[in-house]
């Protein structure tokens, strides 16, 4: 039984990730600090041309909420160290920019009365800060600053916001959790924040996992959340057209349910705050999408091994089964080597019902439209005398099995 305090997150499926901040000005990434060896003089700078004029978070949550996210998690303080709060420990921050105001508070405001949780990335590391700039080199005093610069930022984020539900650590690489005094920190952060659930990205294991760019679910019992681009790049970048099609990110939703996890999908506004059109239209067709086929994706979560097949990811839940059609041949489907008998088989957008007939191993159903009924994926639904198995052993000899290649 997962705890209550967990219990949203294991339900919630699908985030936005938001990657905003000074360096959405070049539109190059959000690295480009350390790559380009920027000097900080000039690229505080920056800071002139940040202006957010088009910042409205109420229209980024409803874009998250029509698209079927259930939560969102914004870069407070990138690698950078920008704060997009009104920070009273550290001056480069959004209201001493172009921007001139407190654009976490807004997006807070705006994501709560939108009825999506609330989360936030902060990087540990910090390009602006001169100690960690430096490097701490056996210097005490330094390190020492640094970390309580570190824990005041913490806990302004976790005091001036009311409740967050997330804290999204960044940048532990080059250091232990030692060393971030990671234990320690989190003990005060949730004496702040009770019902926080933090990542592991401060190299203690706390609540859950974050695999990047792949999506490889967590052991049983485990929470876990995949983040991945929705092009190439985290911030800004307006050359990068690159971009998953809705049928992508409704395969990778798939995938994350089918072992339990979240997908965390990531947006990067503009310097002025708008989220780039390309991704509000992919988002736009993934929530239609769900509103049709939700099911598969938001009550299907039992973690399985039913991946052996040539159509696509299958979800399930109990005695349901959900095949997601990745590619799509017309009227008929052969699931090899299932287990249960079907009880009812339909297509889960237009409730059409398919015809089930057994041969040996193979499960048999037709009747499917010649062209795949949806834009995007096409969900049978099947309702099964047992729970989903498949015994592929009876198929083919056990020496022949070789895994699928789905990609
Ligand atoms: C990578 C990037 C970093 C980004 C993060 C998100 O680690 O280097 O900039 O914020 O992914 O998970």
């Amino acid at each position: 039984m997962i705890s209550t305090r967990l219990q949203w997150f294991a339900d919630a499926r699908f985030g936005m990730f938001i990657h905003w901040g000074l360096y959405s000005v070049t539109g190059r990434g959000e690295w480009i600090f350390n790559r380009e060896r920027w000097e900080m003089q000039d690229y505080t700078m920056l800071a002139e041309q940040f202006t957010a004029e088009d910042y409205d978070p109420k229209t980024w949550a409803k874009i998250a909420r029509d698209a079927g996210m259930r939560y969102a998690v914004l870069t407070t303080k990138h690698h950078e160290g920008f704060c997009l709060w009104d920070s009273k420990t550290c001056a480069f921050n959004a209201v001493n920019s172009a921007a001139k105001r407190d654009l976490v508070g807004e997006y807070v405001t705006a994501f709560r009365e939108a009825g999506l949780k609330v989360g936030f990335y902060y990087s540990l590391g910090d390009w602006y800060n001169e100690d960690w700039a430096r490097g701490f080199n056996g210097d005490e005093a330094a390190y020492h600053r640094f970390m309580q610069y570190t824990r005041d930022l913490l806990t302004e984020l976790m005091t001036q916001h009311g409740q967050i539900d997330i804290l999204w650590y960044d940048l532990p690489q080059c250091y232990t959790a030692l060393q971030w005094q990671a234990v320690d920190l989190n003990h005060h952060i949730r004496n702040l924040q009770p019902d926080i659930l933090i990542n592991n990205r401060a190299y203690t294991s706390e609540d859950f996992s974050t695999p990047e760019q792949h999506i490889t679910a967590a052991p049983s019992g485990r929470l876990w959340e995949s983040c991945m681009t929705l092009n190439n790049h985290w911030g800004y970048c307006p050359h990068d057209d690159n971009y998953k099609t809705a049928s992508q990110v409704v395969l990778n939703l798939a995938q994350v349910a089918s072992g339990g996890g979240n997908l965390l999908l990531n947006v990067g506004p503009t310097p002025q705050g708008k989220i780039p059109q390309p991704a509000i239209d992919i988002l736009k067709q993934t929530g239609n999408w769900l509103r049709q086929n939700g099911k598969s994706i938001y009550e299907a979560s039992d973690r399985h091994g039913l991946s052996f097949n040539l159509w696509g990811p299958v979800t399930s839940s109990c005695n349901d089964m959900y095949l997601h059609l990745k590619n799509y041949w017309g009227n008929e489907i052969i699931i090899g080597g299932l287990n249960p008998n079907v009880k009812q088989a339909f297509l889960l957008s237009t409730k059409q019902p398919l015809k089930v007939a057994r041969r040996k191993h193979q499960t048999i159903l037709s009747g499917l439209p010649t062209q795949s009924p949806d834009e995007l994926i096409t969900v049978i639904h099947l309702e099964l005398d047992g729970k989903p198995e498949q015994d592929i052993s009876r198929v083919i000899g056990k020496a022949d099995i070789f895994p699928i290649l789905t990609d």
